[in-house]
């Protein structure tokens, strides 16, 4: 396939995904790697191919005293920089192409060899100096071009269709939207009607998450958007990941941080504020894989320019 947005900085992992020791497969613009960790932090990606009958490195397990991962089919090692290792020995030249990886906040950043033409978004470094890493939710790879996927987040009129099951969203407004670049804030005022006593159930936080929202969203195209928000259980900084995995499949999830939480708040409220999150991904990813291919807009609403700004910094990369 022809790469999407070739130069981009694309966050395809974060360090908890990964467990220990454990092949983790990654697809990037068409692309398959394998990455790992080991027990002491250190990371190694290469090329999912194994270049012996093609097997996918990412079906076999790590040898951990070797740092080398086991191909499934016939066992032959390969380490972090893509040597064979066999008889005790690594070959001295690679064999498997190495994927270059940026390690910054337990955040896996990489350029896919591509030369660079942005540099990793100060947004993330932002985030980490102020807030506590909560999890990582709403994994997902979409049926849907990258495009698609993108717009929806700088859509200020879905809230009221995709996302009025149990957030109940009446009304989404734009105070302010202000760009520079490939850099972006809009601020939004969201109301929400009340959710009945079986939806707080299902889900807790539901009943906590304040009737007018006022939230503030960060742009670092292409890779992330952030809704910054007030919540009874401490400011949060929701960071939304996507990158291309294929001309019509994209990767999304969640990096949820959080500032001044109560410690029986977050332990009361973290996994239904996690699993609400994930409803979100959930609701905007069923859809996107339900379009029709898109067509020029025959209809206008309020605020799509900033829609349309995205789309235009997709076309014009
Ligand atoms: S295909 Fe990988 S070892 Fe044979
Ligand atoms: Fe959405």
């Amino acid at each position: 396939m022809k790469p999407i947005l070739p130069g981009a900085p694309w966050l395809i992992a974060h360090r908890s995904m990964l467990g220990v020791n454990k092949p983790h497969k990654i697809t990037l613009n068409g692309q398959d790697y394998v990455i790992w960790q080991n027990q002491k932090g250190e990371l190694f990606a290469i090329d999912n191919i194994c270049p012996h009958m093609q097997a996918p490195l990412s079906d076999g397990w790590i040898c951990k005293d070797r740092d080398t991962i086991a191909c499934p089919f016939h066992a032959l090692e390969f380490d972090g920089q893509g040597r064979l290792y066999r008889e005790n020995k690594k070959d001295t030249q690679p064999i498997i192409k190495q994927l270059e990886l940026i390690v910054s906040n337990d955040c896996i950043w990489t350029y896919a060899g591509f030369e660079p033409r942005l540099p990793i978004p100060e947004l993330h470094q932002r985030i980490v100096d102020e807030y506590e890493f909560i999890g990582v939710t709403g994994e997902k790879s979409i049926q849907g071009d990258f495009l698609s996927n993108i717009m929806v987040n700088y859509d200020y009129n879905h809230q009221n269709g995709t996302h009025k099951e149990l957030f109940r969203i009446t009304s989404c407004n734009v105070t302010s939207f202000e760009h520079q670049g490939y850099y972006a804030t809009v601020k939004q005022e969201v109301k929400r009607a009340k959710n009945t006593l079986g939806e707080i159930i299902k889900n807790p936080a539901m009943g906590i998450i304040p009737k007018t929202l006022n939230n503030m969203l960060e742009y670092a195209f292409p890779s992330t958007t952030v809704v910054f928000a007030e919540s009874p259980i401490g400011s949060i900084a929701q960071t939304h990941i996507l990158y291309p995995e294929t001309e019509n499949r994209t990767k999304t999830f969640i990096l949820f941080y959080a500032k001044a939480i109560n410690p029986l708040m977050k332990l009361l409220f973290k996994k239904s504020f996690l699993s609400a999150a994930a409803t979100i991904i959930e609701q905007d990813s069923t859809m996107i894989e339900s379009l029709y291919p898109r067509e020029k807009p025959k209809i206008r609403l309020p605020n799509e320019e900033i829609m349309f700004y995205a789309e235009k910094l997709y076309r014009d990369w």
